[in-house]
């Protein structure tokens, strides 16, 4: 359980590619917005990554969860990926061991449109497109439960089973639900695949239409995933809450950053509310670009200001925004986002904006 100490313990895990240098900016700027404020950060560094695994064979230890449940606040994650790791073995292992193993069953993926010149959709306003989205993060898709059968032959057999249970569906509808009525929003649209994956999806279909009656002020929708990610596209403003199954949720997070200026500004966290989270940007460890100091770190810098919010300081975290807010809007950014700053160099202009 967290601390209730003026110091929090953070883990931090930077990962690979781009994932230690817009963590690095993350860190610059979380330290920055707690200078002042008499509060103390201990952070503790994790190389876990492809350097790692491909030298020792390290991925997730097993006693990693234990220990970031007992010693651990929260955990700041950079990005895994690497081209010399082509199975994603470390990846899956680490990330998603981490979604699993601490039953972060929330993955929140906000998508603000900070400025209205970073949208690519034509004639919209920062008011037109806000609204987060709700992945269900500890089953479906991802759970991992399948197998190949005569690999590379050519009777060969892959199965992926999408595991959608009864506690998993309703714990993340149940939470989109009451973030809705928490922040006086009054649109929620579920998204499922329930006219085509009549078993897995059904269980969506009837929790949704019992659970929606408990929130008779919300206005709750359906829309099946392929229409969604075109309405997302054609009109955003309908949407406030999306809530959706794991795989579904990663695609339509990825089109939600497309309208806001792109993954470099997307953060996101993987919460179990009251209990140990990780914090990430919605982007990979985008290989091309590592190592050139042109990354954007303003989804790993917003997802810092997350994770502030879980640890409940939310007066640093409303700062940290409001820095992140004003360095796009005066240009000071990424070529991504149309600036000519290097990622360093956003990171000290918003950390000089703390200071
Ligand atoms: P990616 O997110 O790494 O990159 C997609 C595109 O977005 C690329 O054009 C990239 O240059 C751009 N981009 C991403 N982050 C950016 C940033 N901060 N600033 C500017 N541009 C940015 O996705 P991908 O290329 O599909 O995957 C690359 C690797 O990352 C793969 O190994 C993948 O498995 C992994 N990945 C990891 C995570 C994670 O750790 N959470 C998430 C997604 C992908
Ligand atoms: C994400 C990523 C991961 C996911 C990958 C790296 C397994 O795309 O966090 O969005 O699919 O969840
Ligand atoms: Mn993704």
């Amino acid at each position: 359980m967290m601390s209730e100490s003026p110091t929090k313990r953070i883990a931090v895990i930077p990962g690979d590619g781009i994932g230690p240098e817009v963590t690095a900016e993350a860190v610059k700027i979380l330290n920055a917005a707690v200078r002042k404020s008499g509060k103390k950060l201990a952070l503790t560094n994790f190389d876990w990554g492809a350097d790692r695994y491909l030298r020792d064979g390290t991925t997730l230890p097993p006693d990693a969860p234990e220990m970031f449940r007992r010693n651990y606040d929260a955990i700041l994650f950079g990005a895994l990926g690497d081209p010399r790791v082509p199975s994603n073995q470390h990846a899956a292992d680490i990330l998603l061991g981490l979604r699993f193993k601490l039953d972060l069953y929330v993955n929140a993926r906000p998508c603000y449109l900070q400025d209205a010149r970073l949208t690519p959709l034509k004639n919209r306003e920062e008011k037109d497109i806000h609204f987060i989205v709700f992945r269900e993060n500890t089953e479906g898709l991802y759970a991992g439960v399948g197998g190949i059968f005569k690999k590379n032959t050519e009777d060969e057999v892959a199965i992926q089973e999408d595991v959608n249970t009864h506690k998993g569906v309703e714990r993340i509808l149940r939470h989109a639900f009451e973030y809705a009525r928490r922040n006086n929003l009054t649109r929620l649209c579920m998204s499922d695949k329930s006219n085509a994956m009549t078993y897995a999806h059904d269980i969506w279909q009837r929790l949704f239409k019992k659970m929606r009656s408990e929130y008779p002020e919300i206005n709750s929708t359906h829309q099946f995933i392929d229409n969604l990610l075109l309405q997302i596209v054609r009109d955003p403003t309908q949407f406030e809450v999306i809530v959706t199954c794991n795989l579904f949720g990663d695609i339509a997070s990825d089109v939600g950053a497309g309208i806001i200026g792109g993954l470099g500004v997307a953060p996101s966290g993987n919460i179990n509310p009251g209990q140990v989270s990780l914090f990430e940007p919605v982007h990979g460890s985008a290989p091309p670009i590592a190592g050139q100091n042109i990354a954007n770190p303003m989804g790993a810098i917003l997802s810092a200001a997350m994770m502030l919010d879980h640890i409940d300081w939310p007066k640093e975290a409303r700062a940290i925004e409001n820095a992140v807010h004003e360095a796009i809007i005066e240009g000071k950014t990424t070529q991504d986002l149309g600036g000519n700053l290097g990622t360093n160099q956003v990171g000290d202009y918003i950390a000089e904006k703390l200071s």
